[in-house]
């Protein structure tokens, strides 16, 4: 009798278990406005090839579930009906019929799911990438992401501005350790392994920010080693790279001046190329025109003047293990790089108004899913979560 009655209670828990986990399911449509970047809410053809086969995968595992379930509630009930709990049921060893039964069905499953998942990978890969395609050398490095434009000659880190329509062909290296580039929105992991070139390719179908993560643990910052695409038009791209082809013009306020001559003095430039004072020192990201992208840090921190003050100053505590070293600078002297950082900006180019409407996906200056009036998200509604910290303690 105690037996029936934990049994029982073992099944209204788990069904309530159940009934609670699809309903949470069932918020989700309100889902793709926030910043987590999730493989259903494409935004190129072969992030829906990868769709495709996530659907198929997901298909055949609730249809094995679902019987192996069935099969658990069935034994689970007759237990309980059966009132002959003391005598031992038949011991059988061996059952040929079963054992070629389970060994055969998942074979024809996998056979069935290698197919499609063999074409996708030929058809992802970067050398089936159109001939028209946009090719841009990305190198992994512990932790941002350095991109060469290849026809253009463009450079730039962390922010891989392309055009909406038009194919991107990635040939993806590593400077240092394994990496793994992976934009959801827009195509499937790829490892960055050392000694070894991999390439991938997509093509981006609409205007936005989508957000990008390295997926392969590579040191203390790995989680911070964050990167986004910049989808714009094609006129607002033709735009961008004329912009990015030219120097930035050189600082008039007082301020900024300051801070150029610290660029030089502080030691700065000899990691960071920017145009028109330095193209080869290329240790760190090209700060060519940070002023003008929408991140610092590889997509950590928004760019604003308070957050670029803060990384300047506790580098190695907003960014555990970065390679750029905490200078010691004190708050005036952050604050004059800063403002000249800020001139480093695209000419001719604005790419906040670039977006017709807001970038789909809002952070707040610590990269966390905030709405259009910039008020943080309740935790309630974020599917995937990530401790709020303060990012200078
Ligand atoms: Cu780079 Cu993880």
């Amino acid at each position: 009798m105690k037996r029936k009655v934990w049994l029982t209670l073992l099944l209204v828990v788990g069904a309530c278990l159940c009934a609670g986990a699809f309903a949470s399911s069932i918020n989700q449509p309100d889902m793709p406005a926030l910043s987590t970047p999730s493989i259903l809410d494409t935004a190129s053809p072969n992030a829906r090839e990868v769709r495709k086969l996530f659907w198929l995968v997901m298909g055949f595992s609730i249809f094995v579930l679902s019987i192996v379930v069935a099969f658990m509630i069935a034994g689970i009930v007759g237990g309980v009906r059966d009132r002959n709990h003391d005598v031992e049921p038949p011991q059988t060893h061996g059952n040929l019929k079963l054992e070629l039964a389970w060994t055969i069905i998942p074979l024809i499953i996998l056979a069935i799911l290698l197919v499609p998942t063999l074409s996708a990978i030929y058809q992802l890969d970067g050398f089936a990438a159109p001939d028209n395609a946009i090719e841009v050398n990305v190198i992994g490095r512990q932790f941002w992401w350095e991109m060469d434009y290849r026809e253009s000659g463009v450079s730039t880190a962390n922010e891989l501005v392309v055009p909406v329509g038009t194919p991107v062909r990635l040939n993806l290296a590593s400077g240092d350790t394994m990496h793994s580039f992976w934009i959801p929105q827009v195509a499937g992991k790829t490892d960055l392994v050392p000694g070894n070139q991999r390439t991938l390719w997509f093509t981006a179908d609409r205007e936005g920010v989508f957000y990008g993560q390295c997926a392969e643990i590579c040191g203390d910052s790995h989680a911070n080693m964050r990167l986004r695409l910049v989808a714009l038009s094609q006129e607002n791209y033709a735009a961008w790279e004329e912009g990015a082809l030219q120097a930035a013009t050189a600082p008039q306020a007082e301020l900024a001046v300051a801070g150029s001559q610290l660029f030089i003095s502080k030691g700065c430039i000899n990691c960071h190329a920017v145009q028109g004072v330095n193209t080869y020192n290329r240790t760190g990201p090209d700060l060519s025109h940070i002023g003008s992208r929408t991140s610092i840090a590889a997509g950590m921190l928004a760019n604003t003047p308070e957050n670029m003050v803060r990384w300047l100053r506790f580098t190695d505590t907003v960014k555990p293990g970065v390679a750029m070293p905490n200078l010691g600078l004190s708050q005036e002297e952050a604050e004059q790089l800063t403002a000249y950082l800020d001139t480093l900006t695209l000419p001719g180019f604005d790419m906040t108004q670039a977006f017709n409407e807001q970038p789909q996906n809002q952070v707040n200056e610590f990269g966390y899913p905030v709405d259009a009036a910039g008020n943080p998200i309740p935790e309630s509604e974020l599917a995937m979560q990530e401790p709020t910290k303060e990012a200078t303690r």
